[in-house]
């Protein structure tokens, strides 16, 4: 079964051509990135009518890839939730003309499970039940995982996303935008161990997590704890800032994971999102996780937001539910499924 999948949730317009859930044949990408670093962060405004322009192109660019033609695709499988509304209804609605025209199903996908989706797709031989962890810009969220399409949520973050922690750290040390990328190349230069913040905390509420405390804690150590002092960090300091909250953030992602897992007595964890593309804390994983216990990655091209990871999962969606979605679907910005937590 060839599925064409759609992303177009926030600021990256993809398409990509997957077959029976596993084997990508294209996966393409059109970044905004420098439509919105002159704002620090997404214009929603910007974000959609970029997808408007470029979306029907990458189509044709995925389809190109793959070396087959539209008449080719049996099913489509879009981004329907979560994200920016006006970005998700210029991929739901291309993917209900296409459905229409082609006169084949298409099937609405959350995106916060496509991105466990995608490690679960690049691993040889996936094991369930499972831990799913999704570190995002927008979402911090542990799951169960019993098969391919069975997410169950455990826990959330309860204020900021960790990706959201390091764009927002980012800027504070006049980083650009996207944040994460540049927290990392700059930690790398400076020790941790010169900058030590205190490990977030979440009293009653286990699997869950928090980063704004994190965040204040570094806006204090930049502008002093009235938030007014003036004073220019030499590059040292702000690398070793950078370093302290990098490995404070991720090895509160770890350990947390590492103790949901030993609480469930599962020994395999899916993690996927932005966030998992940050080489320190595949190290730091795996110096912490017990022998036995295994990790699965997205592979290359599939951490970040990506379409294949929504093909290869409407596939699964679809198989399971063996009918197309309703033309009255409309995209929903926010998550429902995780809404006991926000
Ligand atoms: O999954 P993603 O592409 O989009 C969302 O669904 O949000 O994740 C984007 C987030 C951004 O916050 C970005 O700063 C972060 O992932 N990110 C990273 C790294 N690469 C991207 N964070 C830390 N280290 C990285 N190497
Ligand atoms: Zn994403």
């Amino acid at each position: 079964m060839l599925v064409l999948g759609i992303e177009s949730s926030c600021d990256e317009t993809a398409i990509s051509i997957v077959k029976n859930g596993k084997y990508i044949l294209s996966n393409v990408l059109y970044s905004q990135i420098a439509l919105h670093k002159p704002f620090g962060g997404v214009y929603p405004e910007i974000a959609s009518r970029s997808h408007l322009e470029v979306i029907l192109d990458m189509i044709s660019k995925a389809l190109e890839e793959a070396s087959v033609g539209l008449d080719a695709i049996d099913l489509i499988a879009v981004s329907s939730s979560p994200g920016l509304m006006g970005s998700l209804l210029v991929g739901v609605n291309t993917a209900k003309t296409l459905a229409y025209s082609l006169n084949i199903p298409f099937v609405g996908i959350n995106h916060i499970e496509a991105h466990l989706y995608a490690a679960i797709m690049s691993a040889n031989r996936p094991i369930f039940p499972a831990l799913g962890l999704v570190i995002s810009g927008g979402h911090t969220s542990l799951f169960k995982i019993e098969g391919n399409e069975c997410f169950t949520p455990i826990g959330s973050t309860i204020d900021d996303a960790v990706g959201e922690a390091f764009d927002k750290v980012a800027r504070l040390l006049g980083l650009p935008y996207p944040g994460g990328p540049e927290i990392e190349k700059l930690a790398q230069k400076g020790d941790p161990k010169k900058e030590i913040f205190k490990i977030p905390k979440v009293k009653n509420r286990p699997f869950s997590f928090s980063f704004s405390g994190l965040k204040t804690q570094v806006l204090y150590r930049v502008k002093g704890q009235n938030c007014k002092e003036e004073k220019e960090l030499s590059f040292e300091e702000k690398a070793n800032i950078a370093a302290g909250f990098q490995e404070t953030a991720l090895q509160y992602l770890v350990d947390e994971s590492l103790k949901a897992l030993d609480h469930f007595s599962y020994d395999s964890l899916y993690i996927g999102g932005g966030v998992s593309h940050n080489q320190r804390l595949r190290r730091l994983f795996q110096e912490k996780a017990k022998d036995g216990i295994n990790l699965f990655w997205p592979g290359p091209g599939l951490s970040l937001d990506n379409a294949a990871m929504v093909a290869g999962l409407g596939f699964h969606v679809f198989q399971k539910g063996q009918k197309s979605d309703n033309f009255n679907l409309i995209p929903t910005p926010t998550n429902k499924c995780l809404s006991f937590s926000l």
